[in-house]
């Protein structure tokens, strides 16, 4: 049988799995740089949806703290298109809103709820006293705490590295906008910090 065949000669199989991955491969890359209708409106991994702005000095420190925390170990920033999660989560993720997210946070695990559009869903101040002691606006939640946000300051000397490391990976920051990263973010708390993150989470998509 040809299959025994196959399965017999290692150098035979060996070269025909890496035709089969490669076809595969070839299936799902090439159609990407087909689908200009599709970026036209909603970009793609590489093209930003129109009027994505990078994150502000100040909101990519608050990412970098939720990093730090492991938010992401429990909430996801990927809504799917099913109907149950556009209801209850608002209109679902496309790709060109994470052009400029380094390294993208989508997640998959949801012991919280998808954080993708909760911006501009509470109050700056709901989240501050959410954050510090999550059971005092929501009495049933096990989210845990963290009180030190509103007590750590940023260094504020690392900010504009940031920035850099960001316009390497093709976030179009501007030479101002790194020369001004330190005094953005200087005597903020990373508590501001995640604030500014969490309000400007999804708030593209409609503008
Ligand atoms: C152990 C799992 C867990 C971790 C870690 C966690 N959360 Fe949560 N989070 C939850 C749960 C459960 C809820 C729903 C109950 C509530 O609102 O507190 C929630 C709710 C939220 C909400 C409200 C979402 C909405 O649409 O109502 C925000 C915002 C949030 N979390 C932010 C964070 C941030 C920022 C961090 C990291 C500093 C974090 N969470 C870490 C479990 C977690």
């Amino acid at each position: 049988m040809t299959h025994e065949v196959v399965e017999k000669n290692v150098g035979l199989l060996i070269v025909l799995t890496l035709l089969v991955i490669s076809v595969a491969g070839l299936v799902q890359i090439v159609p990407l740089y087909f689908v200009h209708a599709v970026q036209e409106e909603h970009g793609s991994a590489t093209k930003p949806l129109p009027g994505l702005e990078p994150f502000t000095a100040l909101q990519l420190e608050g990412r970098d703290v939720y990093i730090r925390e492991g938010c992401n170990n429990c909430h996801s920033q990927q809504i799917r298109p099913f109907r149950a999660e556009t209801e209850r989560y608002g209109h679902y993720s496309v790709i060109g809103e994470s052009a400029y997210n380094h390294p993208f946070l989508w997640g998959s695990k949801r012991t919280g709820p998808d954080l993708a559009r909760v911006g501009g869903r509470y109050s700056d101040d709901w989240h501050r006293v959410h954050l510090i002691n999550p059971r005092d606006v929501v009495p049933e939640s096990n989210m845990p705490a963290y009180p030190w946000l509103a007590e750590n300051v940023i260094d504020e000397t690392m900010t504009p590295r940031k920035l850099r490391a960001m316009q390497t990976l093709g976030v179009p920051y501007t030479e101002d906008d790194v020369a001004g990263a330190a005094d953005a973010v200087k005597g903020k708390t990373e508590m501001d910090a995640m604030v500014a993150y969490l309000q400007v989470l999804g708030t593209y998509l409609d503008k």
